[in-house]
């Protein structure tokens, strides 16, 4: 009989999958989203309205994330209903919270938490929200309050989830709310949200010494169209700079990277404010110079030509399926840091409704993860974006992530064959030649061949 391949994963690895609030838990009314939902601004025309049902029966999928062999799960908290009315605390809030806590550890999942996954309360976006930097002190004492309240049924924390995403679609691209479009903003905004997160980790480190506390980044690269072509190449070294590694570089040294640094101030006590990196990736983008475009470092973005790609939302493209920038991001972020903590990845995953491309998609970048791993980049968890359909931001219900489709009319669960296959992943902490050849045979050379074959386009 012939060996059998695998690629193990190392002991005690997480495998998860990542949430948030709003996108699941239905009936938030009382948060700047809801808001710009009554407005018209979801571009389906969907509601969030009982989104996947979490508030009343988050347990009922815990239990499918169990039965699919995960040991940990991340969620978010919804400040607007611990705190809905400046300094007003629902105490019944926190207990349903600690409910959800309590039934993830008894299914054996570590619970990963999220303080802030996009959402504010509404009296906190009336004060101006995260453009004013006196306000980040009313972050802080949420934190405090809901760590205090939370600490014995979790201990690792995530501050915040993509303050680049954040401030970008909000302020820069004008597609979440507040729906501006003023780069200043966009870095004050960026600032406040990444001192915020210091103070954060500070406030929690003092309540909660041992927790695990950190902040996670959506990281894409920008890929120059004509790598000879010096203003191709400009053009998108700074998108990058700005977008993905100013953030990480400020919450490293406290400065920020050009050209952000030239209107911020540093951050202060930056420098040794996390425990881990919480790394997000999805895809990335080529970049051709366009002199028209002044406001985004004159660089047009596209989608690489006969890529395969995720579902296209309704205004914008969810990009090329590209494995192999996970392995290049990793290494970016582990050089960039000197190899200071160890990595997580907070979030990966694909819209993909039919889940005709999931299942290799996830495959490819499991093994370049695997990969990466054995090359000595210290990542301890794996967190797939996301259990079940969620309710997707300006996109409403058009785009679905989920291992798990939801119909949200009914209720109605219906595991895809992507959630079989992380299934057998997870329990057998590795990748199997069996699993392989079960979901993605076309891969099996590719994912057992060398780093050479892994790292050309795998065609998923
Ligand atoms: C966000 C999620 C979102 C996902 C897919 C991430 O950037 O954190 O909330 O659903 O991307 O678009």
């Amino acid at each position: 009989m012939s060996q059998q391949h695998v690629l193990r994963f190392p002991p005690g690895f997480l495998w998860g999958t990542a949430s948030a609030a709003y996108q699941c838990e239905g009936g938030n009314t009382n948060n700047q989203w809801y808001r710009w939902e009554q407005e018209g601004h979801i571009l389906s025309g969907d509601t969030c309205g009982q989104a996947a049902d979490w508030w009343e029966h988050a347990e009922h999928d815990f239990l499918l994330a169990e039965q699919m062999e995960n040991n940990a799960l991340r969620l978010s908290l919804e400040w607007s209903r611990i705190e809905p009315v400046e300094g007003q605390w629902d105490s019944t809030a926190l207990e349903r919270y600690r409910a959800m806590l309590l039934d993830l550890r008894r299914l054996h999942l570590t619970p990963v938490v999220t303080l802030h996954h996009f959402t504010d309360p509404l009296w906190f976006t009336e004060r101006g929200g995260f453009a004013h930097g006196e306000n980040v002190r009313f972050f802080i004492r949420y934190v405090q309050h809901v760590v205090a309240a939370l600490q014995d049924v979790n201990s690792f924390w995530i501050t915040f989830n993509e303050p680049n995403v954040y401030a970008f679609q909000g302020y820069l691209m004008g597609v979440f709310p507040p729906g501006e479009k003023d780069l200043v903003r966009t870095f004050q905004v960026l600032r406040n949200l990444m001192q915020a997160h210091v103070e954060a980790f500070y406030a929690i480190r003092t309540i909660r010494p041992q927790a695990q506390i950190g902040y996670c980044l959506h990281y894409r690269l920008f890929d120059p169209a004509n790598s000879l072509s010096l203003l191709d190449r400009s053009a998108a070294s700074i998108q990058e700079n700005m977008f993905t590694w100013s953030a990480l570089q400020a919450g490293e040294t406290g400065r920020f990277t050009f050209p952000a640094g030239r209107v911020l101030s540093p951050l202060v006590h930056a420098a040794g404010a996390r425990d881990y990196h919480g790394v997000n990736y999805y895809t990335r983008e080529i970049v051709s110079f366009d002199p028209r475009r002044p406001a985004e470092a004159f660089g047009r973005r596209f989608v690489r030509p006969g890529s395969v790609r995720n579902d296209d939302g309704l205004s914008d493209s969810f990009g090329e399926i590209y494995p192999w920038g996970l392995y290049r991001i990793l290494k970016s972020v582990y050089q960039r840091t000197r190899g200071n903590k160890p990595l997580y990845i907070t979030e990966n995953g694909f819209s993909d409704r039919l889940d005709d491309r999931r299942p290799a998609a996830l495959l490819a970048h499991l093994a370049v993860l695997q990969r990466a791993i054995q090359d000595g980049i210290p990542v301890r968890g794996y967190f797939h974006w996301t259990l079940v359909d969620n309710f997707e931001w300006n996109d409403g219900w058009y785009v679905r992530f989920g291992l798990i489709e939801l119909d949200p009319v009914t209720q109605k669960r219906t595991p895809r064959r992507s959630a079989s296959m992380f299934g057998e992943i997870c329990q057998a902490n590795a990748i199997t030649e069996a699993i392989v050849e079960r979901y993605a045979p076309e891969l099996n050379n590719i994912i057992f061949g060398t780093t050479d074959a892994l790292s050309r386009q795998i065609p998923v």
